[in-house]
């Protein structure tokens, strides 16, 4: 048996540099992604946005070890064995399948030795000689369901198999995701397979631990170190460390730094600590309580606890003198039929607000209407309406430039509470209560209740305790003292509210619970209790009163249910009691191997150790203001944090964080990422993520990493889809996973010279994957799909590009940091381009290559695209992703071609569908296709084919004979691809086909 020899694969290719199953791991990253909240390391803080799947992670990584032997197919194989995501790993995979369903779709000469049924009407010796798969139409009486005690081994197989003739993604779909299921269970049966096909390297393991360890010492001579400079949530250090890798993870942001120590110990601690932390968030939770039930804040003389206070602004009326409540809505909430009635006080000149529940239906319908939208206070008293744009209230005017100031009052280092005379007010409205008998229920009895001067005076109470401790508590870091620094998100906090302290954001009741909170911790799993716990409490708090599915009144969604800061009139503030579950809220729990983790809150650039491979997801375009918002809690934290926090830096040093896409993002990103090359070795791996947006992108984030002394070695694409709310239409994201390796040598070239080479590359690329494809049909699957290709061509482009130093007498640096100037292209745009050009010309559909091959080349991007559509939907496949990749290679609009823009169910206008406007303007007008659409369209519209191949000759005029062949060529083809699903059009486009192949000339 051969021994690991440390070292012997150092220079080996690594599996992700030649294969990588691409469209398998995008379906497991969207289902990890549709998790939500279900999602491992979001419930360690649901604010941090924009965590890699997890999964993606463990692909990459596993992706980076492993080697390739000279059957790249076995490779693969055991590369999906290890992620849990071959046919066999399904069965162990919990398919939520139904035992009839099982028994119509499995083969089994002998059911009763695994099945036992219940049959009260067909023949006993008929049903003991019954064979799988069962007949259901025979015998739809017959009940079969697993035979008791039945072990689960001999179950996984039969799964397997009635998930068989599924699509990947119908799989993914119906089971359970890799990191849920025990890994016993899933990786058990196998190590001997993995040790079969490794077995000459010296490669035995029982677990990925094992297996990762002794492949880090086949290559660099240990357990490898994973590396990310740019750790975010901490996905990918959790994730390395989970496969057993030793990981270093830095962050400028000490918020990351938190949320990545969190994800080691807190999900990764093993019992006994976490039984230790649940143990300290509980005595402060509880400490806490008792403070706020002594005072008796949260409950009413009856016992009855609140369980949410409702607040609005309140404004002056300048055209009635009237205080006028600021309410978007008078829903208050919609199963008991809620409403805030407002009763006109003449002698006051303002509203009471009375909480009314269980009004008609028309009633509730009516207090939809509140006073107030995004522009204007709008209300009725003595039956006139009064319409006052916000803006007047505000007194907004231009000041200098672009900016705005306004006559809200500035608010001053300690203030919590808005004054007499501010333009805004404050003012609670209604208590959400639930009652005393049904406190600890999980049925509870809950009412709105009006304001009282019970109420009142306990809101007073808790105002006093604030107003005479708060500098105390800023002194002593109890309580944001931190000036809110304007930005792109924050700037808003001063405009539209006169706050300039992050302790503006919080309630008088907030700051005291908060402050208590904070004054009682001293273990660091606390602080991430208390930011979970600070997502939930301040004014930037809706109240939703539309949680109907949920039977829930109302819910007060956490600040960042999106990216932003928003400012509201309405919001909602939970009292101790009901912010306290967040506090002690349980999280899943992975143990963790033995491995090393080490954290530093550092610039990147400031990298000072080794790692062996860097996986790394960094800042970039349009990506979200994390220095900005993650002062909401930086504010909170900063003062006084527990070690091994008091090691870092709290501040969000915005100064220093890599942003937008201009001259210094790119400086700062070459910066750090000739930090991370200084600090790996020479066969060490760069693996970076970033979203695919154009070819633009593209070219700016391959010369950073050109500029950093590196080089391209492949590219792979993986979607992750998701439909959002809060964008119109599809939020589609796709991440383009780019394998890089350290340049050795120094070398210089002219663009000339390097496009031949290029092409060469590229096409020896796609054919290289194409033959990989062909050999997969045989089991009737596709490894590549286009986007891969075409990924690859991008790739196997800057593979040749970045091997060299010097491009037409131009250093890479200058290169890469050349300002981008509107309309100019640079050597990498060009290389990007011409390489999409290569490969679009090499991912011509089989089937038009059949009737013409040289159509392709013949037509433009907007042609192409639609047939190349067209044959990905007859497929079935109907992903928005896809469309906007092609857009992107083909650049193309896409959307004016399209049918719908549903995530999911995209498709592409037919012939029938086109406006004739559309077909004579834009992208189509004078192409091939457009004819040949109008043409259809015109068949349609039973004129005579004759006639209407006339006026394509007419239209076509000389150039009719010269592409006539690619116009037939195209007429059949769309006539194959919409078969089916369009058989009137494609019988029409048949016809045109057919009459231009019978014209004789
Ligand atoms: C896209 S996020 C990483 C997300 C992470 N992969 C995850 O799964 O959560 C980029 C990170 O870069 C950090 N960052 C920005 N500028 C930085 C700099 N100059 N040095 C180090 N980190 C920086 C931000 O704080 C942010 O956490």
């Amino acid at each position: 048996m051969p021994t690991l020899t440390p070292l012997s694969l150092k220079d080996a290719p690594s599996l992700i540099e030649r294969v990588f199953p691409a469209q398998k791991i995008s379906a497991e990253a969207q289902k990890e992604r549709k998790a939500g909240a279900g999602q491992t390391l979001t419930a360690l803080g649901s604010y941090w946005k924009g965590r890699k799947p997890l999964i993606m992670v463990r692909a990459i990584v596993l992706g980076c070890l492993l080697p390739v032997t000279d059957d790249l197919e076995a490779d693969l194989h055991i590369f999906e064995k290890l992620m849990g995501m071959d046919d066999e790993a399904f069965g162990r995979r919990e398919p939520k399948l139904k035992v009839s369903e099982i028994a119509e779709r499995i083969t089994l000469a002998n059911p009763w030795d695994y099945f036992d049924y219940t049959n009260k009407v067909y023949d006993p010796d008929d049903i003991e000689a019954l064979q799988f798969p069962l007949d259901a139409g025979q015998y739809p009486k017959l009940k079969v369901r697993w035979q008791r005690g039945l072990a689960d081994e001999k179950k996984y197989p039969l799964l397997a198999q009635a998930l068989e003739g599924l699509s990947y993604e119908e799989k993914v779909g119906l089971c359970r995701r890799p990191e849920e299921i025990d890994p016993a269970v899933l990786y058990g049966p196998i190590w001997d397979e993995v040790n079969a096909h490794l077995g000459a390297l010296g490669v035995e393991a029982y677990s990925h631990e094992e297996l990762v360890e002794q492949l880090g010492i086949l290559r660099y001579g240990h357990r490898p170190r994973v590396g990310d400079t740019f750790c975010g949530g901490g996905s990918i250090p959790f994730e390395a460390a989970r496969l057993g890798c030793d990981v270093y993870a830095s962050d400028l942001n000490p918020v990351a730094c938190m949320l990545t120590w969190g994800a080691f110990n807190i999900i990764g601690a093993n019992s006994e600590q976490r039984a230790k932390i649940e143990k300290a968030q509980n005595e402060v939770a509880e400490a806490v309580d008792q403070e706020i039930t002594k005072l008796s804040i949260e409950h009413n003389e009856r016992g009855d606890r609140v369980k949410a206070f409702l607040y609005c602004l309140e404004t002056r009326c300048p055209e009635t003198g009237w205080l006028v409540p600021m309410l978007p809505s008078r829903v208050v909430g919609t199963l008991q039929r809620t409403i805030a009635k407002l009763v006109p006080n003449h002698e006051e000149k303002r509203f009471e607000i009375e909480i009314v529940s269980g009004v008609s239906k028309e009633e509730l319908e009516e207090a939809k209407a509140g006073t107030i939208d995004d522009i204007y206070l709008n209300y009725e008293l003595d039956g006139k309406s009064y319409k006052t744009p916000i803006r007047t209230i505000r007194g907004d005017r231009k000041s200098s430039g672009e900016n705005t100031e306004n006559n809200l009052r500035s608010w001053r280092k300690s203030d919590f509470l808005p004054d007499k005379d501010d333009i805004f007010r404050e003012r609670l409205y209604c208590i959400y209560w639930v009652t005393r008998e049904t406190v600890e229920e999980a049925r509870q009895d809950t009412y709105f209740a009006s304001v009282t001067e019970a109420d009142l005076d306990k809101e007073h109470k808790v105002e006093e305790i604030v107003a005479s401790n708060i500098q105390a508590w800023q002194e002593d870091g109890l309580v944001p003292d931190m000036p809110i620094e304007g930005g792109a998100e924050t700037t808003r906090l001063h405009r539209e509210r006169g706050w300039h302290y992050w302790n503006h954001l919080f309630s008088a009741r907030q700051l005291h619970y908060l402050a208590l909170t904070k004054s009682k911790i001293s273990d660091p799993s606390l602080y991430i209790s208390l930011a979970k716990t600070l997502n939930r409490t301040s004014k930037l708090c809706t109240v939703d009163p539309r949680n109907e599915a949920a039977k829930r009144e109302i819910t007060i969604q956490g600040v960042f249910y999106n990216q932003a800061l928003n400012t509201l009139y309405t919001y909602g503030v939970r009292p101790w009691f009901m912010a306290h579950p967040q506090f002690v809220e349980d999280t899943k729990q992975f143990r963790i191997a033995e491995v090393d983790t080490k954290i530093d809150c550092i610039p990147a650039n400031k990298l000072e150790k080794e790692s062996d491979i860097f996986v790394t997801d960094p800042p970039y375009a349009d990506a979200i203001n994390y220095h900005e918002i993650t002062e909401y809690f930086i504010s909170w934290l900063r003062k006084n944090p527990p070690a091994p926090f008091d090691q870092w830096t709290w501040d969000s040093r915005r100064a220093l964080a890599i942003k937008g896409d201009g001259k210094d993002f790119k400086q700062g990103m070459v910066d750090a990422y000739r930090a991370m090359t200084h600090h790996m070795p020479d066969n060490g791996l760069q693996c970076v993520m970033f979203t695919h947006q154009d070819t633009g992108v593209w070219a700016d984030m391959v010369s950073i990493f050109w500029a950093a002394g590196l080089q391209v070695v492949s590219a792979w694409y993986i979607a992750t889809e998701t439909t959002s709310e809060l964008k119109q239409g599809g939020y589609v994201q796709g991440t383009v996973t780019l394998l890089l390796r350290k340049r050795l040598d120094t070398a210089s070239t002219f663009k000339q010279r390097l496009l031949p080479k290029i092409r060469q590359e590229v096409q020896a690329q796609i054919e290289a994957m194409l033959n990989l494809n062909d050999a997969a049909q045989t089991h009737g699957e596709t490894v590549f799909n286009d986007s891969d290709l075409q990924m690859a061509g991008y790739a196997a482009a800057l593979k040749v590009l970045t091997r060299y130093t010097e491009v037409d007498g131009r250093d890479v640096t200058t290169l890469a940091l050349q300002p981008r100037q509107k309309g100019e292209t640079t050597v990498v745009d060009a290389i990007v381009e011409y390489a999409s050009e290569v490969a679009n010309n090499l991912l011509i559909p089989d089937r038009l290559k059949a009737l013409n091959p040289d159509t392709w080349r013949e037509i433009s991007g907007v042609e192409r695209f639609y047939l190349r559509m067209a044959a990905i939907e007859k497929t079935g496949a109907a992903k928005l992703d896809n469309y906007q990749n092609f857009s992107k290679a083909f650049h193309v609009e896409y959307q004016p071609l399209m049918a719908s823009l549903k995530p999911n169910q995209a498709r592409l206008k037919g012939a029938k569908q086109f406006k004739p406007r559309e077909l004579t303007s834009g992208d189509l007008a004078g192409t091939l296709l457009s004819e040949l659409l109008m043409a259809i369209q015109e068949l349609l519209n039973d004129k005579d084919p004759k006639v209407v191949l006339g006026q394509i000759r007419t239209s076509l005029d000389d150039t009719y004979f010269q592409k006539r062949l690619h116009l037939m060529a195209m007429a059949h083809y769309l006539s194959d691809m919409w078969d089916g699903a369009r058989p009137e059009e494609a019988q029409k486009a048949e016809i045109i086909g057919d009459r231009i192949r019978n014209e004789g000339i």
